[in-house]
């Protein structure tokens, strides 16, 4: 298990990822791009800013950093820098397969910038395309964004290839989402190859508004499985000036920034494996890693779960972020 690499690392950030969604590719929903990426959000510049983000991450102690076939160029960037530092041997990868990045490197493209495919064709494609980018580097394949009914929980040729590439070693994961996401990681965790579980890792949101996944995300930590947090700043809404006010002020009292309140609320779970932050900058990754140094008390982690919205808002609040 690549994770057995964390469980090792014994830099405090270590349980902290980094993710490259917000600069593997121009358009996506957190909320303050315009004034967070380079003016130019060229193919170059956003391979310099996350080259940037890397050697802050991994100088800062990450260990761990999530790509996805849909994020743009994101594997292509991770690869070059890994290429580029070929000393660095202990970050963990993982990347993801099920969506098609379908915007050609626009802002201003109709609709989602990506397309779902959980297909064993889909499968094949991208399997092939991560292979080339990353090769032996890659150490987590994760499905990404399964639903309740997405055929991926029930397609036996696909779980077969899946448990095929796991034998060669890559470590098989998924990740969940929408507002039947513990439902989603119930029907993972009961998916079997010759009497063996397929899924050793699960990636969902969990974040002080969102938090219904909790208990299905210890179910899965208590099988076995690693348990990585994503949009644990729901996606800047915890992270920025408009921030809650039960938020900034427990902020305040910390002395550090709401985002690194928000995910210290994330990490101090019990089934916390990773938590990632989303940074697009290399202040606010420094900013967000201040996490690891946040203890809250029992009052006011009772404020900051006032703060908790009934999931089908939270994710219709989601799906109304315009991609830009
Ligand atoms: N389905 C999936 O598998 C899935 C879905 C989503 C994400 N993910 C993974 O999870 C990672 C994190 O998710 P995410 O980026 O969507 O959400 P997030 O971590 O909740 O939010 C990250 C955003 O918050 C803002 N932010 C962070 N620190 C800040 C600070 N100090 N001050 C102000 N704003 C700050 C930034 O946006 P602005 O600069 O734009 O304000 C940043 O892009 C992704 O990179 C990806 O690897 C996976």
């Amino acid at each position: 298990m690549p994770f057995a690499r964390l469980a090792a690392a014994t830099t405090p950030t270590a349980h902290i990822g980094l993710g490259l969604a917000a600069v593997g590719r121009p358009g996506y929903i957190t909320l303050g791009r315009e004034a967070d990426l380079p003016p130019s959000r060229s193919v170059e510049a956003l391979r310099e800013r996350t080259f940037e983000l890397l050697d802050a991450a991994y100088a800062s102690g990450v260990r761990y950093l999530d790509v996805a076939r849909s994020y743009g160029r994101s594997e292509e960037y991770l690869a070059d820098w890994l290429h580029a530092r070929p000393d660095i041997r202990d970050v963990v990868v993982g990347s993801k397969w099920g969506y098609t990045y379908t915007a050609a490197w626009r802002t201003d493209a109709e609709g989602p910038h990506e397309v779902k495919d959980h297909s064993t064709a889909a499968y094949a494609r991208q399997r092939a395309e991560t292979a080339e980018l990353l090769g032996d580097r890659l150490d987590l394949y994760q499905i990404h964004s399964v639903t309740p009914e997405s055929p991926a929980l029930t397609d036996k040729e696909l779980h077969a290839r899946l448990a095929a590439l796991a034998a060669e070693g890559v470590t098989v994961g998924l990740s969940v989402s929408g507002p039947e996401q513990a439902a989603a990681i119930r029907a993972a965790l009961a998916v079997t190859v010759d009497g063996e579980p397929l899924f050793r890792t699960v990636q969902a949101t969990y974040n002080i508004l969102e938090t219904s996944a909790g208990p299905a995300l210890a179910e899965a930590h208590d099988a076995g499985l690693t348990v990585l947090v994503k949009e644990g700043m729901a996606n800047g809404r915890l992270a920025g000036a408009d921030a809650p006010a039960a938020l900034r002020e427990v902020a305040g009292e910390t002395g550090l920034g709401c985002d690194a309140v928000a995910l210290a609320a994330v990490l101090r779970e019990p089934w916390t494996g990773v938590v990632l932050s989303g940074a697009a900058t290399s202040v606010q990754l420094v900013s967000n890693l201040h996490a690891a140094a946040v203890d809250l008390g029992a009052g006011q982690l009772e404020r900051l779960a006032g703060l908790v919205e009934e999931p089908a808002a939270y994710w219709r609040h989601r799906s109304e972020l315009p991609w830009h």
